[in-house]
């Protein structure tokens, strides 16, 4: 099953770098998914293609140039021709839950700027409605406790995201508290909710960024394009 899984990932992942076109900007998403566009990717470059990407976290940032791919950032650029990623949960209308390996901050300003937003996925990510996967919000240190606080009474059933039993602490330095509201009913509107809070980043909820969803299923692949 597990083996399954992890072909599927690279399947839609590596699919989605046939869009990738010589003298693009590229935004490198996060995760064991993206990971194996980024890793295509450079292949694609050390065999001669000429692009420049822009990593959405640390980690992708250290792997891109270990795999040799030129990089840049917003001072270079203030768009994205294309950016691969991958979701935690995905639904029909192609809104997702981004976060769970903590980089949905850089990952939402990277899919705010991109000219397409191709997501990655296996059938697993694919749901009716989104809430079951706990959803992400990034907050300043400073003050956390009133913001779960806030969370509490917006029934998000907050948990601090722990790191060794400690905050865990993400690329700017920040928390993240994960919610387990399970069912939501309208994501545009919580993801507003959220960011009016004061001490809020970001959240996890991605609405109307996606424009590509690339779906594995086994050997199947599927691709829904945003209506
Ligand atoms: C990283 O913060 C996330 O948004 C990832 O894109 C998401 O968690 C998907 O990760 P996997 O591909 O590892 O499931």
């Amino acid at each position: 099953m597990k083996k399954n899984v992890i072909s599927e990932k690279q399947l839609s992942a590596e699919a989605a770098c046939d869009y990738v076109k010589d003298g693009m900007i590229v935004g490198l998403g996060t995760g064991t998914t993206a990971e194996f566009a980024v890793r295509k990717i450079g292949k694609l470059v050390r065999d001669g293609l000429s692009i420049r990407g822009i990593p959405t976290s640390n980690r992708t940032k250290e792997l891109a140039e270990a795999e040799g791919i030129p990089l840049i950032d917003f001072s270079e650029s203030m768009f994205i021709d294309l950016t691969i990623d991958g979701a935690d949960e995905i639904d029909g209308n192609l809104n997702m839950i981004k976060g769970g390996g903590a980089a949905l901050l850089q990952e939402k300003i990277v899919a705010s700027v991109s000219r397409a937003e191709i997501i990655v996925v296996n059938r697993t990510k694919l749901v009716d409605q989104l809430g079951v996967f706990p959803l992400p919000v990034e907050v300043i240190p400073f003050g956390w406790q009133v913001v779960f606080n806030q969370l509490e009474s917006l029934h998000g059933n907050p948990d601090l995201r722990l790191n060794k039993g400690k905050p865990l602490v993400t690329d700017q330095g920040n928390y993240i508290i994960d919610c387990h509201f399970r069912k939501i009913e309208n994501p545009k509107l919580l993801e507003h909710q959220l960011n009016m809070i004061p001490g809020v980043v970001e959240n996890g909820l991605f609405i109307n960024l996606c424009t590509k969803m690339i779906i594995a299923d086994g050997e199947q692949l599927t691709v829904k394009d945003r209506n």
